[in-house]
């Protein structure tokens, strides 16, 4: 499979016609390549966008809507083909890209009923003859920058609003996903998106994608990745003084208190956990115990972990997925190193899984972790793969206090059956979500979609707040 750029509707390769391999994570195999574009292509898709855009701004909303309606048609009808193709490209198990697509389907669906809601408001003026409203005006040609992990379901999170708002993209997938991209793409085509709204440039960020971030044209950035990246480019859009919606990183909580229904917490802290093995923003990295709960706790999640099979995502029964590649593999088994070296006890796993069947693939056993204090970097840094860790309080002001002691505020849960401690963790809780007896994953795309402090600077994805990245609000007085 060859993947080339798509640029004012055609499918085209990079000026320079170099190509990298795309490796499947389950077994190391290459599945394809994909063609590394440079400033000159970011510039060719840019040009494509600025001209196109201006027809599309003039497209009525709700025709605009009707567009994205044909791809959630089309993105339902191939559900299952991307599905499997978004396991042999990142490596998450079936279940869970199925549900990654349902994601980008709900999204369509979404984006297209706010086509026909992009309401403004009408004010009484202070003055007699006098008119006074807001509209949502679009912005221009949007820079989209996203992460492997979420490969699909992340740039529906913004391609879609920028869209149905009148906005062009040029996207600049990750490269170690650029099939999904190529899917996305193809899809925008067949349902009739006129030629250059939806652009895609593959490369590398520091090439491609700063590019992007430099380019006078590109009026806006949205991007979701790590802290570091997401700090350089702000850094970048703030000497342009361009508008840039930040999605990062997460050091995501699950609170179990003593009166919580136990079977519930752990069910949920496995999937947060260990799901997409453990590389989601969203992540279960930390596991707040109440002391008197903490042996049971300990227990259960061993025995749970027990039952886990590891391998291929394509495979019946297998659980938790190859983590995305040898790098990551290395940062995980680090970051294993440094919590046994903090003196942090080490409960299940700690190590990749390389004999026969995981030859090839890039696979860590789920790892858990007791006994860890709030400051050891295990409890405080993002590590992004099967690893979390048990860190014991003693009441819940400790348990938030603990909470909130991280950089990131991304997402955390709570488990308990007293509504008074329920709804102080809703509170005060200094995350962008939060979740009364469930997991700290599964957000839907309805409410917006982001978190505080080093995980994001105070925009969303998803939900109607993904209509304010992608206009500006433009007040109207008319005097009659
Ligand atoms: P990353 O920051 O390495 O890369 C993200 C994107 O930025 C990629 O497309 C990459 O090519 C590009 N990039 C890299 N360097 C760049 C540069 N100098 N200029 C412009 N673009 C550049 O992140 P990743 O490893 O792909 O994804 C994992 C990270 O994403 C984790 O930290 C995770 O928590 C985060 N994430 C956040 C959310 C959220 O909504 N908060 C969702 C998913 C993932
Ligand atoms: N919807 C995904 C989650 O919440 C990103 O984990």
């Amino acid at each position: 499979m060859k993947v080339l750029n798509y640029i004012d509707g055609r499918w085209v390769s990079s000026v320079s016609n170099q190509f990298v391999p795309i490796v499947n994570p389950a077994n190391g195999e290459c599945i394809g390549e994909v063609t590394i574009s440079n400033e000159q292509d970011v510039e060719q898709a840019v040009l494509a966008a600025k001209r196109a855009q201006k027809a599309w701004a003039l497209v009525p909303a709700p025709k605009r809507a009707e567009v994205l309606y044909k791809v959630g048609m089309l993105l339902q009808e191939r559900k299952e083909q991307m599905a499997r193709l978004l396991t042999m490209e990142m490596g998450k198990v079936i279940e869970e890209a199925r549900g990654e697509v349902q994601e980008g389907i709900d999204m369509a669906f979404y984006m297209a009923g706010e086509g026909r809601r992009l309401f403004g408001d009408t004010t009484p003026s202070e003055l007699p003859n006098k008119f006074a409203m807001s509209v949502r005006a679009p912005i221009g040609v949007v820079g989209l920058i996203t992460p492997w992990n979420f490969p699909i379901a992340i740039a529906t999170w913004k391609a879609f609003p920028a869209i149905v708002t009148g906005n062009a993209v040029v996207w600049k997938p990750a490269l170690e996903t650029p099939i999904m991209a190529q899917q996305l793409a193809q899809i925008f085509e067949e349902a009739g998106l006129p030629n250059g709204v939806f652009n895609v440039v593959h490369g590398r960020g520091s090439v491609v994608g700063e590019a992007l971030v430099e380019h006078r044209d590109v009026k806006v950035i949205s991007f979701t990745g790590s802290n570091e990246v997401g700090r350089r480019i702000a850094e970048m859009c703030g000497r342009h003084l361009k508008k840039v919606s930040l999605e990062m990183g997460g050091k995501n909580a699950i609170i179990v208190m003593d009166d919580a229904d136990i079977a519930l917490a752990v069910e949920a802290i496995i999937w947060s956990a260990f799901g997409t093995s453990g590389q989601r923003c969203t992540a279960c990295s930390r596991v707040i115990v109440h002391e008197h709960v903490k042996k049971q706790v300990e227990e259960r999640l061993l025995a749970a972990i027990s039952t886990l099979t590891v391998g291929n995502g394509l495979e019946e029964g297998v659980k938790v997925g190859p983590v995305i590649n040898q790098d990551a593999l290395q940062k995980i088994h680090h970051y294993v190193q440094i919590g046994k070296n903090e003196g942090a006890t080490l409960l299940a796993g700690g190590y990749m899984l390389q004999d026969e069947p995981y030859k090839g693939g890039f696979y860590y056993a789920p790892t858990l972790f007791t006994n860890v204090t709030p400051m050891m970097r295990i409890a405080r840094e993002e590590i992004f793969g099967p690893v979390t860790s048990i860190i014991s309080v003693r009441s819940l002001e400790e348990a938030i206090e603990v909470n909130n002691s991280v950089d990131y505020g991304l997402s955390s849960a709570i488990f308990t059956r007293d509504i008074h401690r329920a709804f102080t963790a809703m509170r005060d809780f200094d995350t962008g979500i939060v979740y009364v007896n469930a997991g700290t994953t599964g957000a839907e795309i309805h409410l917006p979609f982001g978190g505080t402090k080093g995980t994001g600077n105070g925009h969303r994805d998803s939900g109607v707040a993904a209509l304010d990245v992608f206009t500006e609000w433009k007040s109207i007085y008319v005097d009659y």
